[in-house]
């Protein structure tokens, strides 16, 4: 029996994947940026085990057994790392050999805090490492089949997902844009509003959006290539307020075009409004723009803020919002995925 264990950590979206030009491949109607976070903070670990004495592929996600082989999603990036290990002809463990996966979230799953994203980065690492496949663009897209945003949480630091234009989905790669050492002072504060499971989900949410929102073509023709490209640049010369400003109005945006979507999706509630409020009036009356808000999709925010910044923010979000409503958590950002491989005799 083979065994391998890996960490991969959750990616906070600053220019926001929305909608899909092909469901089964997954492949997105804009490019994407986000940064991931390091590996102590929201991640998924995953250990797979592959041996003779299986009988069939069994997965587990936080204790509870998933039935892997009627789970197409699943199923895709096991077959999709198990065809790149054929094509690679170097694996130590058989390809006929039935896996047992168990993975575990150390934050609340499907609540709007990228479990997704962490959860399939981590399985397809975890597959790749077990058959000795790369870990390079090819394999990008293998996770972004898991779920989209999934393929940006193979990269540490911050990183672009290629909207492509192949029928096939090749070019729809993730990318680094620069490593998490380019900012180093470069933190995120999440403030965990509420942690339970959101009503509508990303994949049915923007695949409503593709079919009834009228604003979501314009948002992709003409908006989303500009503002990557100046996030690039903002990223590049470490230029907080403009990354702050990109930051804040996409995520503006993207809840504009959930609210477009009909019926709408609603996932920020009246704390997050609050917290809006709280970070506009809070960069205005410093004089700087410090903090950055972004949501995703649910009502948490994950604030922007270089290190040197934090303490002072976090005692102000904690005069603001002083009850239990908002528990807010310092997550630091350091590198990506990492894993140990064991034989077992
Ligand atoms: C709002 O990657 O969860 O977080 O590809 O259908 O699994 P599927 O969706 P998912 O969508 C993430 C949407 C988002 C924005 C983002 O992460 O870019």
């Amino acid at each position: 029996m083979f065994s391998v264990t890996c960490i991969a950590p959750v990616n906070i979206a600053i220019v926001k994947y929305w909608g899909k030009r092909h469901e089964e491949l997954i492949l997105p109607i804009n490019d994407s940026i986000s940064m991931t976070l390091g590996t102590n903070e929201l991640c998924a670990k995953t250990t797979i085990a592959a041996s003779e004495g299986f009988q069939h592929n069994r997965m587990w996600l936080n204790d509870d057994e998933l039935p892997v082989e009627e789970d197409s999603r699943l199923m895709r990036c096991l077959k999709g790392v198990q065809r790149l290990a054929l094509a690679n002809g170097s694996q130590k463990v058989s390809l006929s050999w039935k896996v047992h996966i168990a993975s575990r979230n150390n934050f609340p799953t499907a609540a709007g805090l990228a479990s997704s994203a962490a959860g399939y980065a981590c399985l397809v690492y975890s597959l790749a490492r077990l058959y000795g496949v790369p870990i390079n663009e090819e394999l990008t897209t293998i996770a972004r089949q898991g779920s989209g945003s999934a393929c940006r949480s193979l990269y540490g630091g911050f990183v672009q997902w290629h909207s492509g234009a192949l029928d096939d989905g090749s070019d729809s790669v993730a990318k680094p844009v620069v490593s998490a050492q380019h900012w180093p002072n470069m933190h995120v504060l999440i403030l965990v509003v509420n942690d339970e499971r959101k009503k509508t989900s990303s994949t049915k949410g923007m695949q409503r959006s593709m079919t009834t929102s009228q604003l979501i073509q314009h948002r992709v023709d003409k908006i989303v290539p500009e503002r990557t490209a100046n996030l690039k640049k903002a990223i590049e010369a470490r230029d907080f307020p403009s990354f702050a400003e990109i930051t804040m109005k996409d995520s503006n945006q993207f809840h504009a075009i959930a609210l477009d979507t009909y019926p709408p999706c609603v996932y920020m509630n009246d704390v997050s409004h609050a917290i809006v409020d709280f970070v506009h009036s809070y960069n205005e009356t410093i004089g700087e723009v410090q903090a950055a808000y972004t949501f995703d999709a649910g009502p948490n925010a994950c604030i922007y803020v270089l290190k040197e910044n934090v303490a002072k923010l976090l005692a102000a979000v904690q005069k603001v919002f002083p009850n239990d409503a908002t528990e807010s958590v310092e997550y630091l950002r350091g590198i990506s995925v990492s894993a140990t491989v064991e034989k077992h005799p």
